[in-house]
């Protein structure tokens, strides 16, 4: 398959120095902070691998401002040395503190920079031209001979360390992208019905207008939602107080789209039946009409079956986002279930996002899902064929580079 832009395979990389953005935004434990899932930093060592011999800065981000897994990447970095990198972080992004590092950087050594959204122009999302006048471009680009990006999880996003330095930079796509891509196109090369996708988490606004797009385009067939985002339609179908969407963000502005797609497509989305509830540190089950303002934090054994069964009928199931509270053990049954499910499917499976996919492997299930993704927004974004941002600023880059 001839992918749309330039890999490693193109370039020269020996001796050079090399900027690497990456997508190493990990699951954190909400308590202390600490890494409990390092899959992402695990995926991109093909990329570090290959680029041994090069003078290699890293560049990521974890968490966003106000989010409660907003944190620093020296965490990351004591990862990567463990898994026998040589590498070192520096606490500044694009100031003299990280310049002065990143001239030192010799080859075989990786400096892993501060996460970039701890500079407030990365949160801004614009287009390329834009975003690359943003400083951290400004004053990084001169010290590389090299751009790769391999932060396909942040595919989605046109922001300044995403597209920016792909204007100045020769830029190519690492393995983690590159891999990525193939695989998702080939996926979806394939006309499979029922195609059931399987929504739960956070990060409900993007998840509404993908599975809007998802349905407009007539690829899914049934949508089954839990977590945050079920929790917002089955407000919008009043079966729960609105209380109940104080947690999501953007939630009045989002509810309205909400409503009108459970009434364009109310025999595709299906909802919680039932509820996992807290009562004083205790999971209860109970029907939807008794939650009584209790924390709705999994999706009920009913609906975990009803959801079951119909993944085990799909020929294309993808899964994105936990249905429940799922660092909380005894919240976890929803999204175990559904996995299991999944990796019972004699179908296509897909599961993408941090959080799902880290349970995967928790449970041992790789080997039985047809492709763990490493993106969670991007992945959707890519199946509803949208023209992911990074992937066209990699084309320009291409073009540009022949
Ligand atoms: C993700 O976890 O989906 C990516 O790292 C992108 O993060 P974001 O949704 O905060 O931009």
């Amino acid at each position: 398959m001839k992918l749309p832009f330039k890999t490693l395979d193109e370039v020269e990389y020996e001796g050079k120095r090399v900027l690497i953005r990456v997508d190493i935004n990990c699951s954190l434990d909400p308590e202390t902070k600490e890494i409990i899932n390092d899959s992402r930093i695990r995926a991109m060592t093909p990329t570090l691998e290959e680029l041994k011999k090069s003078r290699v800065v890293l560049m990521a981000h974890q968490g966003r401002p106000g989010s409660n897994d907003f944190t620093s990447l020296k965490p990351h970095t004591e990862i990567l040395r463990k898994l026998g990198y040589n590498a070192s972080f520096v606490d500044d992004i694009f100031g003299e503190k990280a310049k002065e590092a990143i001239k030192k950087v010799k080859v075989g050594e990786i400096l892993v920079l501060q996460n970039v959204r701890m500079f407030e122009g990365e949160m801004k999302k614009a287009p390329v031209d834009e975003v690359a006048q943003e400083p951290i471009v400004q004053e990084l680009y001169p010290l590389f001979d090299l751009f790769v990006n391999d932060a396909f999880g942040a595919a989605h996003r046109s922001q300044a360390s995403i597209v920016g330095f792909t204007k100045y930079l020769p830029s190519v796509a690492g393995r983690v992208m590159e891999k990525e891509v193939r695989t998702l196109t080939e996926i979806l090369s394939t006309e499979y019905h029922p195609w059931v996708l399987v929504l739960g988490g956070s990060k409900v606004p993007d998840k509404v207008k993908i599975i809007e797009r998802l349905l407009e385009i007539g690829r899914a067939d049934n949508v089954l939602l839990g977590g945050l985002i079920g929790n917002l339609f089955l407000i919008a179908a009043g079966k729960i107080p609105d209380d109940y969407g104080t947690p999501i963000k953007e939630f009045e502005e989002i509810l309205p789209l909400a409503k009108e797609l459970l009434k364009k497509y109310s025999d595709v989305i299906m909802l919680p039946i039932d509820a996992s509830v807290e009562e004083e540190e205790d999971r209860v089950e109970c029907s939807l009409d008794d939650i009584a303002g209790r924390p709705f934090f999994d999706i009920g054994p009913n609906t975990a079956e009803e959801f079951s069964n119909i993944i085990r009928n799909a020929r294309v199931a993808f899964a994105n986002g936990p249905m429940g509270f799922f660092e909380k053990d005894a919240f976890k049954h929803g999204t175990v279930e559904v996995l299991k499910a999944i990796a019972d499917c004699e179908c296509i499976t897909v599961v993408g996002g941090g959080h799902v996919s880290a349970m995967a492997e928790a449970m041992d299930l790789v080997s039985k899902i047809t492709h763990i993704s490493t993106g969670g927004g991007a992945t959707m974004g890519f199946m509803t064929g949208e023209k992911l941002p990074l992937v066209e600023a990699l084309e320009d880059a291409a073009k540009r580079m022949k």
